[in-house]
């Protein structure tokens, strides 16, 4: 039962009565004594919640010896809430294997690649392949199910927890058997691998698939191909393990949806979430700040993007996000005021139906007692509890959103294995790295105010107008020609350095750099010339190119900036080719931000994009219904009131924001939501993007 099939429009199927934004947090009450339980329930209806994620890490206190099973605090648990009528996303109770287990099978645990075992004693101890967690793992999902599918609370399985977090590639020799069938599958004949792998250099050529292991740590670099294979198959292993848990769950629950909560973030890479998303009926991302980050919003409008994207657009859940501090970085701050509603309200208009928490309670003891909570260490007469009851009463005002979409004519090209394989060592410079560009890209356009929709390179990019490749060096069979066919039917590309580089098994494209896309962007570069640590050159706009240059040939295109010293003096750094009715950039360099936001404002021009003045530190994103009711997320993320030009009706009134009759005022730190009336018109699409565009001239012009 894929999300296809249960056809679900909108994360508000899970809640009584069907209509507006889930809200709540992860659940822990056998942290308590069980008479805590009546003040949370109470309060938690106060506070509007209608939904937390129980069980996560309960095994041990469900069955805290082998054989003698206790559900009896459970099933109070989850009679309680229903009586309150709260809802429950029940987890199956597998992210932590109980003591008994791991000391009874040892072999269960996994290993890094330095060959250490990872013991017992934090949590997540457990091979995903290993056939002993797994029977185990798929008797307990079973039997949760089995008790609890017909339990009135229940309205979503939370499966297993944040799958590979803390163990996103296991070394061990159960990994090794499972990586093996799992290149047997893929390749069929040892011959074909050895192609695949280029093991006619360095003497590595196999004679059968059992000689095969994973990249272990080796005495100098691995096989570039092996490592990249044995990332896909990480993948592929926890999604194995997801779809046994799924399995074991729908045998006895086949009506209720599921989930699994991901890390759809810059922080992981470990899962190729865009191959997960058809396993699970909604799509649930957890995300926490950077607190050494200057803008932990921009990353979080890029998480909540992405996240939209492997949920193919579909509203999804906010499984998890924090109060104030949380306690695993190695400076801890308290967010700052307002900050917890600006987030939440940041996710919202990108797209998330839900609202939730890590974790209702703050913990007295164990690893995370100092990560905050709902209800924090100071209790009710708190600060953070006072925003948990506003952000509570302001997701209840604005239900009508619920089940609204983005959006968006541009778009960022987005591929885990091309990150993946743009990290591996080996490489030109160790400064080109897939991050560093992609959030380059982002954070100009996310400072242009450009809402942009991640895509797959398997995507379709013919419903936008412009699309931006930051980082390619991996290419999808295909891609490039229909990457091709978008420009040529006059879509605008801006393509980064190191892209078009290699096929999907690594292997480099011949002919000239860069391979795949040459002949699209009329370059071709014999040799590449990355700078050194602190080098920088002069560019013709005035600006420095840092990290990266190529000796770049012009066969059909033209230059935009060009080196002003050194050896590549004179030479092209982008480039631009008008190509049919469209145009492709090529930015051969690491530009400044000032640079890169001027050479993407002139491309989304050509897009017929316009962006001009905005306003910065203002976020603004709009989500519409498909009746083209639109609303105008406005986030100030600056410590100075703004002031932007719409017109639309105010959905929170007195919330730190003035909507006067064609203008709204929003305080230093503050959130405006205005609902912008109906457009006439057959096409909704249109409307939005008029919408939009006369939303952009009207902030252009304030
Ligand atoms: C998540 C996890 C939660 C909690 C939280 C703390 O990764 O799913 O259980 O540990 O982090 O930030």
């Amino acid at each position: 039962m894929s999300s296809e099939g249960m056809s679900m429009a909108s994360i508000e199927n899970l809640l009584p009565g069907g209509s507006g934004f889930v809200f709540g947090g992860d659940y822990n009450p056998e942290q308590w004594p069980e008479h805590v339980q009546d003040e949370d329930i109470a309060l938690m209806v106060q506070a509007g919640v209608n939904l937390v994620s129980v069980a996560i890490f309960s095994w041990a206190t469900i069955e805290p010896a082998r054989g003698k099973v206790d559900f009896g605090w459970l099933d109070r648990t989850m009679d309680r809430l229903h009586a309150a009528g709260i809802r429950v996303a029940l987890a199956t109770a597998t992210a932590s294997p109980p003591p008994w287990l791991t000391a009874r099978h040892p072999q269960i645990l996994p290993v890094d690649i330095d060959g250490r075992t990872l013991w017992p004693g934090g949590r997540q101890a457990y091979s995903v392949t290993h056939p002993i967690w797994r029977k185990y793992a798929r008797r307990m999902a079973e039997r949760m199910a089995r008790r609890y599918c017909r339990h009135p609370a229940l309205a979503l399985w939370h499966v297993d927890n944040e799958i590979g977090a803390h163990v996103p590639r296991d070394y061990s020799d159960a990994a090794a058997r499972a990586f093996r069938t799992w290149l047997r599958r893929r390749y069929t004949s040892i011959d074909a691998l050895n192609e695949a792998w280029g093991t006619a250099f360095w003497s590595q050529r196999y004679s059968d698939f059992r000689q095969i292991l994973p990249p272990r740590r080796t005495p100098t670099t691995a096989n570039p191909t092996q490592q990249l294979d044995f990332a896909r198959f990480s993948s592929d292993a926890q999604l194995d393990y997801l779809k046994l848990l799924i399995d074991a769950v729908r045998r006895h629950s086949p009506l209720t949806p599921v989930t699994s909560n991901m890390m759809i973030q810059t922080r992981y890479r470990g899962s190729d979430y865009f191959d997960w998303a058809s396993s699970v009926d909604v799509i649930a991302n957890d995300h926490y700040l950077d607190t050494a980050d200057p803008e932990p919003h921009v990353e979080l409008a890029l998480s909540a993007d992405l996240t939209r994207a492997i949920a193919g657009d579909r509203p999804w859940m906010l499984m998890e996000h924090s109060t104030s501090a949380i306690n695993w970085q190695p400076h801890n701050r308290a967010k700052r005021q307002g900050e917890m509603l600006r987030n939440s309200i940041a996710h919202v208009a990108r797209g998330a139906d839900a609202v939730m928490f890590f974790q209702w309670r703050q913990s007295l003891a164990g690893s995370e007692k100092f990560h905050s909570a709902m209800i924090p260490h100071a209790g009710v007469d708190s600060e953070v509890w006072e925003q948990t009851l506003r952000l509570g009463d302001l997701l209840r005002r604005i239900t009508e959103v619920a089940g609204s979409r983005v959006v968006a004519r541009a778009a960022i090209v987005f591929d885990y294995q091309a990150w993946w394989a743009t990290d591996l060592d080996s490489h030109p410079s160790v400064d080109v790295t897939y991050l560093d560009q992609l959030r380059a890209y982002y954070r100009e356009l996310w400072r242009l105010g450009v809402t942009v929709d991640f895509v797959h390179p398997r995507d379709d990019l013919t419903r936008y107008d412009f699309v931006a490749i930051p980082s390619l060096y991996l290419v999808r069979d295909g891609f490039a020609a229909r990457l091709t066919e978008f420009v040529e039917q006059g879509g605008t590309a801006v393509i980064g350095y190191f892209s078009g580089i290699v096929n999907e098994e690594d292997h480099v494209i011949p002919g000239g750099y860069p391979g795949a896309f040459r002949q699209l962007l009329g370059v071709r570069t014999e040799e590449f010339a990355p700078l050194l640590p602190g080098e920088r050159v002069l560019l013709s706009d005035g600006t420095f190119a840092t990290v990266w240059a190529e000796r770049m040939g012009l066969v059909d295109a033209e230059p935009i900036v060009t080196y002003e010293q050194g050896d590549l003096s004179g030479a092209p750094a982008v480039t631009r080719r008008n190509v049919a009715g469209g145009r492709a950039w090529y930015v051969g360099t690491r530009l400044s931000q000032e640079s890169l936001a001027s050479i993407l404002e002139s491309a989304l021009g050509e897009a017929g994009i316009a962006v001009g003045r905005h306003i910065p530190g203002l976020e603004v994103v709009t989500r519409t219904h498909p009746d083209g009711t639109s609303y105008v997320f406005a986030i100030n993320h600056t410590d100075r009131e703004v002031a932007l030009d719409l017109a639309g009706e105010d959905m929170l009134s007195g919330h730190a924001a003035t909507v006067e009759r064609d203008h709204v005022e929003i305080a230093p730190g503050g959130v405006a939501l205005v609902r912008v009336p109906r457009l006439d018109s057959d096409d909704n699409r249109h409307d939005v993007r008029r919408a939009t565009e006369q939303f952009t001239r009207r902030t252009r012009a304030s």
